[in-house]
């Protein structure tokens, strides 16, 4: 009888341990506040483990390297960036970068952050989706000021919607995310999306 219980009991510990450690390993935020920014030691996972975004560093031209903001699958080898934030405005990497949401609501890309007493008349958030939709969402009204997904940058994911504004632009090279020749888009004419080479 006391060693079923005290079996019992250990399994129940055992138990909580595994769900404890589970929970930390699935912690990871996925949002960026006015209260915490994201440094380029750390990333955010969306919440289903699916999405990533931090900080990588890419090609400039053929002499230099500089850090870029993107979005990639989480823990997929090698990595697949789907979305760059800063593809023509590369960060010099000797510097420390910070993404931030400013006074103004909108998220930045910096290396010059001083934190700062924020007024708190209004409370937006960016929030990484498990589409891979970054999203910045006003936290009073719930109300979607801006998305990736109508910003996309040489990849369409399932959830983005096929306008006549779409557009997707290559890489420079597949070591450059700078803009590129390449784009996809709806040709006007005939009404078909094809893939024009810059003039
Ligand atoms: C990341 O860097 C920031 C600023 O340099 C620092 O405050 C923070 O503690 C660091 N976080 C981790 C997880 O190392
Ligand atoms: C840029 O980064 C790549 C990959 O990390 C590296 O192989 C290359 O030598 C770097 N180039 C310069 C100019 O630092
Ligand atoms: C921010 O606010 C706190 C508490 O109100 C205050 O102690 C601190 O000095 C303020 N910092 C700046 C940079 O204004
Ligand atoms: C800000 O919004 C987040 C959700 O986006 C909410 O959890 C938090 O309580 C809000 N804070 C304030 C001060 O309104």
């Amino acid at each position: 009888m006391e060693i079923s219980t005290h079996f019992f009991n250990m399994h129940f510990t055992i138990s909580i341990m595994l769900v404890c450690s589970k929970f930390r390993i699935c912690h990871a935020r996925d949002t960026i506040t006015k209260d915490t920014p994201l440094y380029s030691n750390e990333t955010i996972i969306s919440a289903g483990n699916i999405f990533e975004l931090g900080f990588f560093t890419g090609q400039v031209d053929d002499n230099r390297n500089g850090s870029f903001v993107g979005i990639w699958y989480y823990k997929l080898q090698p990595r697949t960036i789907v979305w760059v934030a800063n593809r023509d405005q590369p960060q010099s990497l000797d510097s420390k970068q910070v993404v931030f949401i400013g006074e103004d609501n909108n998220l930045h890309f910096t290396d010059k952050f001083t934190r700062r007493n924020f007024t708190r008349s209004s409370n937006t958030t960016a929030k990484l989706l498990d589409t891979g939709n970054l999203v910045l969402i006003d936290g009073q009204s719930g109300k979607i000021w801006w998305q990736s997904f109508k910003h996309p940058t040489d990849t369409f994911l399932p959830g983005m919607k096929m306008t006549a504004e779409l557009e997707l632009t290559s890489w420079i090279e597949l070591s450059r995310p700078g803009t590129g020749i390449y784009k996809f888009k709806l040709d006007e004419d005939e009404k078909l999306y094809v893939i024009k080479k810059k003039r």
